[in-house]
């Protein structure tokens, strides 16, 4: 399988209707790449990370390095889904050349295909930047969570006329820009729709709509390693019942020195 391409994903939507639905997945880690990457179109090293591996309170204080080291092995687990990698906090908002720089170092540091930046008319300029310069560039409105100081929280966006029309203003801002696919996250649906409905690129929902062109959900949380996810979220798995009763099992053997059995000791010929 060859991997898809950027214009291909492009592609999936045609004169402002949905080719074939966009299937994106998070991936942080080489192993985990290597069995969504069959299944995905795109694999997206969101900056999540900071939250689902490293502990953090959000994403603001998510760095350049995190996102390069995890970019690279998501990218050496994988062989078929386009590869973008998000730009942290603080990496991208100064200028578009502040913007280049880092996304320059991500691609030639990780292999990805392109970055992807939270905003929308206010980073339109950056992304026309960007693109002009040969990287692609995924955009993301709506609830966008290094925005959580900003928002005060992570609840869902659109509920007011003024705060609605923001977001199509965005969304058409970012794809005017040259943005090849936007993210639509945590917007009330017919917000979402019309969103979708406003420009030409694709749109990839989380907590959208079924009715954006593809959609994208946290690995870990569709797989269900956390007890408390948001209402967008369906868990397709129990992970975290697994794991915790594979560690139950191991515990129980250990003390009852059960394990190692003959099967996991080297006995002499
Ligand atoms: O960081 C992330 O995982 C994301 C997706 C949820 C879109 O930005
Ligand atoms: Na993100």
């Amino acid at each position: 399988m060859k991997r898809l391409t950027v214009p291909a994903i492009r592609r999936r939507k045609k004169d402002g209707v949905t080719v074939e639905p966009i299937v994106m997945l998070t991936a942080y880690t080489a192993r985990q790449a290597q069995l969504l990457d069959a299944h995905c179109d795109l694999l997206l090293v969101g900056d999540s990370l900071g939250q689902v591996i490293y502990g953090l309170p959000s994403s603001v204080p998510v760095t350049l390095d995190m996102m390069a080291a995890h970019g690279a092995a998501v990218v050496r687990g994988s062989y078929h889904a386009v590869v973008i990698v998000d730009m942290p906090f603080g990496a991208y908002e100064q200028s578009p050349q502040q913007a280049f720089e880092s996304a320059a170092r991500l691609l030639k540091e990780t292999g990805c295909a392109g970055v992807k930046l939270e905003g929308g008319a206010a980073m339109a300029e950056t992304v026309a930047f960007l693109t002009a310069r040969g990287i692609p560039v995924m955009g993301h409105v709506g609830l966008t969570p290094q925005a959580v100081n900003l928002l005060g929280g992570y609840n869902a966006r659109g509920r007011s006329d003024a705060e609605a029309d923001k977001i199509v203003a965005d969304a058409k801002a970012l794809d005017d820009a040259g943005a090849f696919a936007i993210v639509i996250e945590g917007v009330v649906e017919p917000i979402a729709i019309a969103a979708t409905q406003a420009v030409a690129c694709p749109t990839i929902g989380i907590g959208g709509s079924a009715l954006c062109d593809g959609q994208v959900l946290v690995t870990e949380d569709m797989c269900g390693m956390f007890d408390r996810v948001p209402r967008f979220v369906k868990r397709y798995a129990d992970l975290a019942g697994l794991i915790s009763g594979a560690a139950g099992s191991y515990a129980a053997e250990v003390r009852a020195r059960t394990f190692p059995g003959v099967e996991q000791t080297y006995q002499p010929k």
